[in-house]
Parts: structure tokens; C-alpha cells; sequence
């Protein structure tokens, strides 16, 4: 039983493809991530995501970014401009739950700032599953917390928002609605299972919470570490601060950026099905485990450049290398939500106006527009006892 890390840029993108490579980040988290998509394989996997993918129906994203994202933000931002500051993370989280929760399906009834904070526990809740891999103590009470928060989300927030879809889909079913009056979101997509396949009704609760999972803590990071790398470029490059304040596609440049260097997810994790031949050379087995490190991949001299390890908005790289990396994975689990936290890449010649930019670089927009600044009598602290970098508290000025 060995461990394989891969870290050079093309082995990594080469393992992240192999398909006798099976997930397995989450093993040690099956009380929340059991049958969910990103822990499927093979022929489930392939048919869950296509089910799943029914909801990138033509102009999804041009739905989301100028409906369902403008009016979140703006209630966000109306919370905290009055009081002159607000604290990145939490900005972040309250953003980030809104949205996810509306592309997963889980209705928010109240609207309340009570109602939001709930969630929020809930999800840190379910979190803890993700981590589980690398908790040292007894794990079976963490595993109990996990079943109760569950259970809580179902009854609070998953059994209304089923009930309300289904009833939906039942006039729909019946011509009584159209499609267009149908709600665009995952728990629709997986209550209609179009495709008939096999979801029992527990795997839907997990998934439609994982969704919540997948998108909100990862994009809350990304936000965070993007505002900071604009706020240090911005500092000490006056004629970016600039352009960081009025060219929408340099932010999203500057969001890519901070994308490579800071990858929420910084390994993926996989076992053999079979005896495997790894791009780096090593013969793996079942039993075997391969730690793709999408962290070290990113910062690459060979493909990102002598100053990889540093953060540079103008970096230029060959129209073959994404310029986020791996950070949203590749091969069968590569990142569904890709698209709407990253956008499209920008070319030459692209339209200001009409371009796809995600939310991280959207959310960023609006808080630059508001004038965000780091509040130089509360410095931002770094998370301390975990794996990975990141942001405990980011404190800003506002207007
Ligand atoms: C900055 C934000 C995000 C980052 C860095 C990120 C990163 C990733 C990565 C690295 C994977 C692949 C995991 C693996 O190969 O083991 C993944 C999978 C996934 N992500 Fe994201 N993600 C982000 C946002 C989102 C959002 C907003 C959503 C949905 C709304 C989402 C939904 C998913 C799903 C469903 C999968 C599993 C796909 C599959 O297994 O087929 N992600 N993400």
C-alpha cells in the first residue's frame, strides 16, 4: 500500500485522466459524500452527470449572471455598506450561500438574516465530512454530527424546497405550466430525472447538499484570495489600481491569476481499480493511493514561467495552458461549476459587454465598485492548523 504524488503539471493533467483511477478524497467522508456525483464512477458517474448537466440549457449563464447574481449581491452589499466595513470571508459566505443554494434548489422562504445564518451552521456542519480524511481523533462523533445536521437539512430546507418543485412539475407534467416556468436549478433537474435513472430519495438530499458544499466554500476562498492579490498588485502597481477599478476583464485576469496560485481544492486524490501505469513512471495497484497535487502543479516553472510561484496578472502562457491550471481538475470530474465561478476565458477581441466573466470575478467587481479596502487597523489572519493556505479573516473598509 503506497502513496504516489504527482506534481509536475503534465503528469498531473495526464493521472487526472486515467479512468482506472477511482475518486477517493472523500472515503474516509461517506456519511455525506456516499453516491454523491464527484465520488461515482465509471458508467453512474457518466449518467449522473449528464442528468445533471441538462441544467446548462441554452443561455443559463447569461440567466444567472444577469439575474440571479445581481440582486444577491446587492442585498449582500446593502447589508454592510451602511456600517462602512464588512469582513471578506463572511461577505464572502453570505454571497456564496445564496448563490449556491439557488443553483442547487433549496428555498430560503424567510429571507431573513436568522434564516441565513442557520444555513450557514449547516453547512459548516456537513463540511466537516470533507475533512474527515485528516482528523486524528475519534472520528465516529464527528460522523454522528454530520447524520444529525443532515437530518435537520432535510427537514428544514430540503423537504419544503422537494415538496414545492414537485408540485411544480406535477402541473408541468399535466400542460398545466410551461418549462420556461420551472425552476432552473439541480433539485428540479434531479426530480424530473428525465433520464430514469436510479436516485433514491437520501442520495438526493446528499447531493443537492453537496452542491452547496462544492460551490460555496470553494468560491468564498477564491474571492478572498483574489481581493488580496488585487489589493497587494494594486499597491505597489499604481497603473493597474487603475485599470483594476475600471477594466472588467483585468479583474477577471487578476481572479484567473489568484485562481492558479491559490487552488481551493490543493490535491485531488485517487485509488486504482486495476495495476496502473502512472504518467510519472510508477506502477500503482489496488490498495495504492495517488495525491495529485494541483497546488504544486500550478506553479510550475516549466509551464507557468521562471516567477510561477508569484502572483502576476500579466503573466502570458500558450493558448493550450488554462490560466487557473488545474485548479478546477480535469478528465471525468472535472469541476461542473467551472464556468459559472471562473467564466470564459477572454481572447482577443473580446466583447466587454457580452462576455461570461463567473461570480468570483463579478462579486470582486462590485466590491472594488464599493470602494473595498484593507482596514489598516484590523489585519487580515491567516487560518492556522490546516493543510492548505488560507484566509481566517479578511477585515475591509467600505465606501
Ligand atoms: C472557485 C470555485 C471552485 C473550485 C476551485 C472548484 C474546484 C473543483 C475541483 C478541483 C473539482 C474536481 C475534484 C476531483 O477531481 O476530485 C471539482 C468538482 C466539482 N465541482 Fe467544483 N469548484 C468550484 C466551484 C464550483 C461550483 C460553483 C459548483 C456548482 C455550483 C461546483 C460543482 C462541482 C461538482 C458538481 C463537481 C464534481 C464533478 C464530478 O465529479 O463529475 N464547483 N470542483
Amino acid at each position: 500500500m503506497s502513496t504516489i504524488k504527482v506534481t509536475g503539471y503534465h503528469e498531473a493533467n495526464q493521472t487526472l485522466a486515467l479512468r482506472d483511477l477511482e475518486q477517493s478524497l472523500y472515503d474516509e467522508g461517506k456519511v455525506m459524500f456516499q453516491d454523491v456525483l464527484v465520488t461515482l464512477h465509471g458508467e453512474a458517474h457518466r449518467r449522473r452527470r449528464l442528468l445533471e448537466m441538462k441544467i446548462f440549457k441554452k443561455d443559463f449563464f447569461n440567466y444567472y449572471e444577469k439575474e440571479v447574481l445581481p440582486p444577491v449581491v446587492e442585498r449582500t452589499l446593502a447589508r454592510f455598506l451602511p456600517t462602512g466595513r464588512a469582513e471578506l470571508m463572511d461577505f464572502g459566505r453570505r454571497t456564496m450561500l445564496d448563490l449556491t443554494a439557488d443553483f442547487a434548489g433549496i428555498d430560503r422562504p424567510l429571507g431573513t438574516d436568522e434564516e441565513r445564518n442557520d444555513m450557514l451552521r449547516l453547512l459548516q456542519g456537513m463540511a466537516a465530512a470533507a475533512t474527515l480524511g485528516q482528523f486524528d481523533g475519534d472520528r465516529e462523533p464527528v460522523k454522528e454530527s454530520v447524520r444529525q445536521t443532515i437530518r435537520e437539512f432535510d427537514e428544514r430546507f430540503f423537504t419544503p424546497s422537494a415538496s414545492r418543485r414537485q408540485a411544480l412539475l406535477d402541473r408541468f407534467n399535466a400542460g398545466e405550466i410551461s418549462e420556461s416556468e420551472l425552476p432552473r436549478d439541480i433539485l428540479t433537474v434531479l426530480l424530473r430525472n428525465e433520464d430514469a435513472i436510479e436516485l433514491p430519495r437520501d442520495m438526493i438530499v446528499r447531493e443537492t447538499a453537496f452542491y452547496y458544499l462544492a460551490g460555496a466554500h470553494t468560491s468564498v476562498h477564491s474571492l478572498t484570495h483574489s481581493m488580496h492579490e488585487m489589493f497587494q498588485w494594486g499597491a505597489s502597481h499604481p497603473e493597474d489600481a487603475e485599470r483594476i477599478r475600471r477594466d472588467p476583464l483585468f479583474v477577471q485576469r487578476c481572479v484567473h491569476e489568484s485562481m492558479r496560485l491559490h487552488p481551493s481544492s490543493p490535491i485531488a486524490q485517487r485509488k486504482p481499480v486495476c495495476p496502473v501505469h502512472l504518467p510519472t513512471g510508477d506502477e500503482v495497484k489496488e490498495g495504492d493511493t495517488v495525491v495529485i497535487s494541483l497546488f504544486e502543479a500550478n506553479r510550475q516553472a516549466a509551464n507557468f514561467g521562471e516567477d510561477a510561484a508569484s502572483f502576476n496578472p500579466h503573466r502570458q502562457l500558450p493558448g493550450t495552458l488554462p490560466p487557473y491550471g488545474l485548479t478546477f481538475g480535469v478528465g471525468i470530474h472535472t469541476c461542473l461549476g467551472r464556468s459559472l465561478a471562473a467564466g470564459d476565458v477572454a481572447k482577443a477581441g473580446t466583447d466587454p459587454e457580452t462576455h461570461q466573466y463567473g461570480t468570483v470575478t463579478l462579486i470582486a467587481r462590485a466590491l472594488i465598485a464599493a470602494n473595498a479596502r484593507p482596514d489598516p487597523d484590523h489585519p487580515p489572519q491567516r487560518e492556522a492548523n490546516i493543510a492548505r493556505e488560507a484566509w481566517a479573516t479578511y477585515p475591509v473598509l467600505l465606501g
